[in-house]
């Protein structure tokens, strides 16, 4: 089946009436994304399993002697996401294996495995990556259970609520070292330098090889104040914490220029968020990611300082580099000429390659470069052209013409 037809098999899940998906971790979408993998995965008759942090495996092959080559992504998003970020890469993997599994009598050396890895947004209980991290251990079986969502429910409870067991989750040594290598196929999100010296992918070249991912985090700005009536509390009497909060959106903006780096408050929370109430509390959730970890430490040192606020650091992620053998490896098997070029978004791909698994990105090429919207996109074409490379990578790493 093509990738943009197994796209389209998911293009009704989650829809948001005002665009874009709603396919939050552990929620009704979520759950019927899975539905959609485990379906994808039994008709090519895989071996569809979840593990104890609720990742989904597909497994082609499982017995076979070696370790796996794992490819996938996720297919949780943002509120009002795009379709592509996350879908893209299991679409494809679903796909790419349809194209071998055509080459009649062949099949793969080692064993393959499809993952729909758990939570990597981040975008309901605030740590992004939560799937790969608990696999690897970077995130704690504790601190995962207890992470909220807004309306006060618990990781632990909405994993439970969706049939997993939250007292299993904990890092899988075992399963992390049946991974050989990780391969993940992602749809480019902006545009950033590539070598081959044009911001982002180009028509001509639609399909690059991630080098690294920029350390980025997540903080949180909590600013307290007096809560009371609207019509009756004279100005002078107020303890007003939007004002709080105007200072912390023009810090963030102003310490990343200062920096080079890039700063954003997305997230608001305001307490009781009455119109006619003046806030007992205010909270601001701010994301930062750049070049160096220095430069973003750098910032949010500015941004302290200059609102006096403390900021509780939720989710950090180091600079991390991709094996530049392994996509040495990917690049000759694909046969083109592949553009190199950084990624200002996390992945579980980093993750993985952290926890010093070998692992490369293909990223497809995006016309607008917007993502985590609406209007995030990837033409068919270049869809197609994703597939086509990550089965002849397929093919090389796992030395698929000899017949298992
Ligand atoms: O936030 C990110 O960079 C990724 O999309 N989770
Ligand atoms: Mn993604
Ligand atoms: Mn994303």
């Amino acid at each position: 089946m093509s990738v943009v037809s197994l796209l389209g098999e998911l293009s009704g899940v989650g829809a948001s009436r005002a665009g874009g998906y709603e396919r939050l971790a552990w929620t009704t979408a979520d759950a019927e994304c899975r539905e959609w993998f485990a379906q994808s995965a039994a008709a090519r008759g895989l071996d569809v399993e979840i593990d104890r942090n609720g990742n989904l495996w597909a497994w082609l092959h499982p017995s076979l002697p070696g370790k796996a080559l794992v490819i996938g992504s996720h297919l949780d998003s943002v509120p009002r996401g795009g379709g592509f970020d996350g879908p893209l890469g299991i679409a494809s993997a679903f796909a790419a294996l349809d194209a071998l599994a055509a080459l009649a009598g062949s099949g793969p050396s080692r064993p393959v495995a499809v993952v729909n890895f758990a939570d990597e947004e981040g975008s309901r209980f605030g740590v992004a990556c939560a799937g790969s991290r608990l696999l690897t251990g970077s995130l704690g079986a504790e601190t995962a259970r207890a992470l909220v969502d807004a309306e006060g429910t618990t990781m632990a409870e909405a994993m439970a609520a969706a049939g997993l067991s939250p007292q299993g989750l904990g890092a899988d040594a075992g399963r992390l070292a049946r991974i050989g290598e990780y391969l993940e196929l992602h749809v480019e999100q902006g545009h950033l330098a590539t070598s081959a010296g044009h911001d982002g992918l180009t028509r001509d070249q639609p399909l690059g090889l991630a080098t690294e991912i920029w350390p980025h985090g997540r903080w949180r700005v909590d600013i307290p104040g007096q809560q009371n009536h609207a019509g009756t509390t004279r100005l002078a009497d107020r303890r007003d914490p939007m004002l709080g909060l105007a200072d912390v959106i023009r810090g963030v903006r102003e310490a990343a220029q200062n920096a080079g780096v890039l700063g954003t408050v997305g997230k608001v929370r305001v307490s009781p968020g009455a119109v006619n109430a003046i806030p007992g509390s205010v909270s601001a959730w701010i994301d930062a990611r750049g070049g160096s970890e220095a430069a973003v430490r750098s910032a949010l040192a500015e941004l302290e300082s200059s609102v006096g606020l403390d900021l509780v650091e939720e989710s950090w992620t180091p600079a991390t580099r991709f094996d530049a053998d392994f996509a040495g490896r990917i690049a000759a098997a694909v046969g083109a000429d592949l553009p190199l070029l950084p990624s200002g978004a996390g992945h579980d791909a980093g993750v993985l390659a952290l926890a010093g698994i070998p692992t490369a990105m293909i990223l497809v090429r995006n016309p607008s470069g917007i993502s985590h919207a609406p209007e995030e996109y990837a033409e068919d074409a270049d869809c197609e052209r994703g597939v086509v490379a990550l089965a002849a990578a397929i093919s090389e790493l796992t030395d698929w013409t000899r017949t298992p």
